[in-house]
């Protein structure tokens, strides 16, 4: 099935038979966004591309509450696209550190999507392990300050 959208763009609108699952509550909710017709690829559904960039976004939100300052993606640790992801869907991506070194934070970031007219029923699209690092002005690593870490990290 498909509905032919502003853009000219078919939009893949065959049911997703997944799971519905209930959301993390070991981690926190980050971001919440809803993809449109110009994130789309050739297929009609939003392009893995786009997904990763908001997930970046997503990634960073908890280390940058500890990095105060400057920080870089040095790593995408794990990337799975575990269903597709449609124009109009609401995402939302929750974010938890698993770990705090000298000078990196990784992060596991999970999204989940409701259908706009499914609202409450969630379906796992996309999990992803990213590691931060801190730097300085001249955009070299630099210690990650200790005192404001929760504890047991
Ligand atoms: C991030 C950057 C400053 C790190 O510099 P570096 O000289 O490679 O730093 P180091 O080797 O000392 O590693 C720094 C930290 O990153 C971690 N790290 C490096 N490579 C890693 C990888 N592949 N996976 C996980 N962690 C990694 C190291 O373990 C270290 O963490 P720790 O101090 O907590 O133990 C540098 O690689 C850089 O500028 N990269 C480009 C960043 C960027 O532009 N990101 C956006 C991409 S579009």
């Amino acid at each position: 099935m498909s509905d032919i959208l502003p853009s000219g763009i078919s939009a893949n609108t065959t049911p997703v038979n997944a799971p519905r699952v209930p959301l993390p509550t070991d981690k926190e909710l980050v971001l919440k966004v809803v993809p449109l017709p110009k994130d789309c690829n050739a297929n009609g559904d939003i392009f893995g591309g786009w997904v990763m960039a908001q997930v970046d976004i997503a990634g960073s939100i908890v280390p940058a509450r500890y990095v105060q300052g400057r920080m870089a993606t040095v790593a995408v640790n794990q990337f799975v696209f575990k269903q597709p992801v449609r124009v109009g869907d609401i995402l939302s991506f929750f974010g938890g550190i698993t770990r705090v070194g000298h000078t990196s934070i990784t992060v596991d970031v999970e999204v989940y999507a409701e259908r706009y007219d499914t609202q409450g029923q969630y379906i796992k699209v996309t999990e992803a392990t990213l590691t931060y690092v801190a730097i300085d002005a001249q955009g070299r690593p630099r210690a990650i300050p200790r005192e404001h870490l929760p504890a047991g990290l």
